[in-house]
């Protein structure tokens, strides 16, 4: 598969998006809503390398793509309003939010370390073949550069990241608007973000009404809002240089201060992709209540290094 080319889809490039997929790399598929920029959904270097190319400043949580209500069922708590909805509007321009199981395989990067993943099925035929060949979990943003317009066109993924990464070409997308995002954690719907399937769709589907919780009714809840974001429930301390037995010390790169009660190291070799698959995970396991806080080795600002310097930034605050 030759990036800059815009390629159209077979049976040779089925296997060969599989193989890049497999192999930890990003490829742009077409769905029905806009294009998205596909990895491996359990795979947490892959997932940060979409972060890493679009740019983003922070870690939002990302939707992830399957192709049957089985698949999905594998990594998220179903619910009887999940069920009502799927059946209604799946394949199609919705994403339902759901509880993670329990030992769900999907990297928590892709939950931006929160306990929900936002999963969908779409309809687009090119995105059906996919991911039924896959037959696990992609995570797809829109494939456009962060702060910029979701592509509706494979040109427009183009122009979004040039010759860095292989387009799949599915026309012109139908819909052109993101999927609505809908709460079905709990016994009513929430609508988090509107689309195409509106807030009336959804009530006359399932017979209830839909609960609002947005700040200000109608106002889509910003990802920057999200409370799903993981805390940590003991103090961070950034920029540390060294660290006592009482503290847990989460360190990068090779040269590590000796002393602390825990450490762990978020890449050894100083790579940001690693660190930043590794981030949640880890605080998490720092977090375990035997330590009296949280400190953190300097990590480089560059590149992806800002969305985790911004996520350790809101855990030390
Ligand atoms: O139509 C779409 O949804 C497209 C195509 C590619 O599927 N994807 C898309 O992804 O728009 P993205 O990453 O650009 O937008 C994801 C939205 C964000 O607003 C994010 O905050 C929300 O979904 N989201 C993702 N995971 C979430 C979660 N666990 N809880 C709440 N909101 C979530
Ligand atoms: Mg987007």
């Amino acid at each position: 598969m030759n990036p800059p080319k815009i390629l159209h889809i077979d049976a040779t490039l089925v296997d060969k998006t599989i193989a890049h997929w497999n192999a930890g790399e990003l490829v742009a598929m077409p769905t029905e809503t806009v294009y998205g920029l596909g990895a491996d959904a359990t795979n947490g270097e892959a997932v940060a390398k979409i972060y890493s190319v679009k740019s983003r400043p922070q870690f939002n949580p990302l939707i992830v793509h399957v192709a049957t209500i089985e698949i999905a069922q594998r990594y998220v708590e179903w619910t009887s309003i999940a069920l009502g909805l799927a059946k209604a509007f799946w394949p199609g321009p919705m994403t339902l939010v759901l509880k993670r199981r329990a030992n769900c395989p999907i990297t928590e990067l892709v939950s931006a370390g929160g306990d929900t993943i936002a999963i969908r099925i779409p309809a687009h035929p090119v995105a059906q073949q996919l991911l039924t060949a896959w037959g696990g979990a992609i995570a797809a943003p829109s494939a456009n550069r962060s702060g910029r317009v979701s592509p509706t066109t494979a040109e427009h993924v183009r122009d979004e990241f040039g010759t860095a990464i292989p387009i799949i070409d599915g026309g012109a997308c139908e819909v052109g608007l993101e999927s609505t995002v809908i709460d079905a954690t709990g016994d009513a719907p929430i609508v988090l973000r509107p689309g195409s399937i509106t807030r009336a769709m959804v009530e006359k589907a399932l017979g209830i009404p839909c609960a609002s919780s947005a700040p200000t009714a109608g106002t889509q809840r910003s990802p920057g809002q999200l409370e799903s974001h993981y805390a940590p429930s003991i103090p961070v301390r950034l920029n540390a240089t060294s660290a006592e037995e009482t503290e847990a010390l989460l360190a990068f790169g090779p040269n590590v201060p000796t002393g602390a009660g825990t450490t762990l190291n978020l890449s050894p070799t100083g790579n940001m992709l690693e660190a930043a698959a590794n981030l949640f995970a880890y605080l998490r396991a720092l977090d375990n209540g035997y330590h009296s806080c949280i400190a953190v080795m300097p990590i480089p600002t560059e590149g992806i290094g800002e969305a985790i310097n911004d996520r350790l930034k809101r855990a030390a605050a």
